[in-house]
C-alpha cells in the first residue's frame, strides 16, 4: 500500500473527493483538520481558466490546506496544457493536478468531457501528456468503471492512464449510466489495483470508518476517496483513521459537532475571501442533516439574514441538546 502520489507524501490514506458545489476552502480546511490525507478542489473547466488567466474565485486555494489536488476538466490537449501552466503560475504550492474523466453530467458530456472520455479512451493519453508536459507536479486521473454495465472498461482505461504517464488513478466504481445509483462495484477497484503499478484510489460508498478500512482491505487499493460521506460530516476522516488504527468506532460527541459547525462558520468568514451567505447556510444545513431532533431547523435557517443569526440559531438548537 503506497502513501505517495509521485513525490507527494500523504499522512494517511483517506482523501476528500472533488465535490462541485461543496468543496469551498473553508470546508476543505475543516476536512484536513479532521484528518483528510489529501483534499481535492471541485472540478474546474479548463476553458474558464484559460479565458480568465487566473484561478477562479470559487476554488480559492491556500497553502494551509496542503496537500491539495486541483481537478481540471477539459478535452483539448492545448487548452489543458495552458490551464496547467496557469495553476503552476498562480498557485505554485498546489501538490497534484487531477484530470476528470468521470463526470456524468449531461452538459459536460455534451462538451465531450468527463465520462465521455471513458467511452472514448483513445483521447485520454494526449490530455495526460499535455498536462505532464506543463508541470513537474504529479498528474492523476479520476474515472468511472465504464459507460454502462455492458461496457465496463476501467481496467483498460486505467492501464492507458498509467502508460500515458499519470502518477495515480482514482476509480469511482460506478458506470456513467448509474450516476449515483446502485452499489459501487469494489471488485473492479481490486482488479484495477492488480493491473496497474501506479497507486489506485478507491472510491464509492464509504460512509463510516469500518467501510473505509474495508475498502482498503478488500481491494488492496492504496487510498480511499470519500465524497458524500463527508458532506456536512468532516468527522468521517477521523472515523476512518481511528478505525484503521484501532478497529473501533469513533463517533463525535454533540459538543464536537457543535464546535465543528462554529469552526466552519469562523473559517468561512475569516479564512476565505469569497463570501456567499447561501453557501454558508447550505453547509450549516448539511451539518444538521445527521443530527436527530433537528426537525424545524431548515425552516428556521431559511429565515436567517446574516451569519450572526445563523450562529445564534445553531447555539439555540444545541442548547436544547447539550
Ligand atoms: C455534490 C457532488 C459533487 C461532485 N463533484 C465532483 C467533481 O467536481 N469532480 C469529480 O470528479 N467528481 C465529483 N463528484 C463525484 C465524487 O467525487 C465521488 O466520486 C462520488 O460522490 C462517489 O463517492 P461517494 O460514494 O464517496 O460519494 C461529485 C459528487 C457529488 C455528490
Amino acid at each position: 500500500m503506497a502513501l505517495n502520489i509521485g513525490k507527494v507524501k500523504l499522512n494517511n490514506p483517506f482523501i476528500l473527493a472533488p465535490l462541485h458545489g461543496v468543496n469551498c476552502l473553508a470546508f476543505r480546511l475543516l476536512c484536513k483538520e479532521f484528518g483528510a490525507g489529501l483534499v481535492y478542489t471541485p472540478m474546474v473547466h479548463v476553458n474558464w481558466l484559460v479565458k480568465e488567466k487566473c484561478i477562479p474565485e470559487s476554488i480559492e486555494l491556500s497553502k494551509s490546506e496542503k496537500p491539495v489536488a486541483v481537478q481540471l476538466i477539459g478535452n483539448d490537449p492545448k487548452t489543458m496544457k495552458e490551464a496547467v501552466q496557469i495553476v503552476n503560475d498562480h498557485a505554485p504550492f498546489v501538490d497534484i493536478i487531477d484530470l476528470n474523466f468521470g463526470c456524468p453530467d449531461g452538459d459536460v458530456l455534451g462538451w465531450k468531457m468527463g465520462a465521455y472520455l471513458v467511452k472514448h479512451p483513445e483521447k485520454i493519453p494526449s490530455l495526460i501528456e499535455a498536462a505532464t508536459s506543463a508541470t513537474n507536479k504529479p498528474v492523476t486521473a479520476k474515472i468511472r468503471s465504464g459507460w454502462d454495465d455492458k461496457t465496463i472498461n476501467c481496467i483498460e482505461v486505467g492501464k492507458i492512464i498509467e502508460d500515458a504517464g499519470a502518477s495515480a488513478v482514482a476509480l469511482h466504481a460506478r458506470t456513467r449510466k448509474q450516476v449515483y445509483e446502485g452499489k459501487a462495484n469494489w471488485s473492479l477497484i481490486k482488479k484495477l489495483k492488480e493491473t496497474v503499478d501506479i497507486p489506485v484510489i478507491g472510491n464509492g460508498d464509504v460512509s463510516n470508518g469500518k467501510l473505509g478500512k474495508s475498502l482498503l482491505q478488500r481491494t488492496g487499493c492504496d487510498m480511499v476517496m470519500i465524497g458524500r460521506g463527508a458532506v456536512g460530516y468532516p468527522f468521517i476522516f477521523k472515523e476512518c483513521n481511528h478505525y484503521l488504527k484501532t478497529g473501533k468506532e469513533y463517533r463525535p460527541t454533540l459538543t464536537e459537532r457543535h464546535n465543528a459547525i462554529l469552526k466552519f462558520i469562523d473559517y468561512y468568514n475569516n479564512k476565505q475571501e469569497r463570501y456567499k451567505f447561501s453557501e454558508l447556510k447550505q453547509h450549516v444545513m448539511w451539518s444538521f442533516k445527521w443530527l436527530k431532533g433537528a426537525k424545524g431547523f431548515r425552516v428556521d435557517l431559511m429565515k436567517t439574514k446574516d451569519e450572526t443569526e445563523v450562529l445564534n440559531l445553531v447555539k439555540a438548537y444545541f442548547k436544547g441538546w447539550l
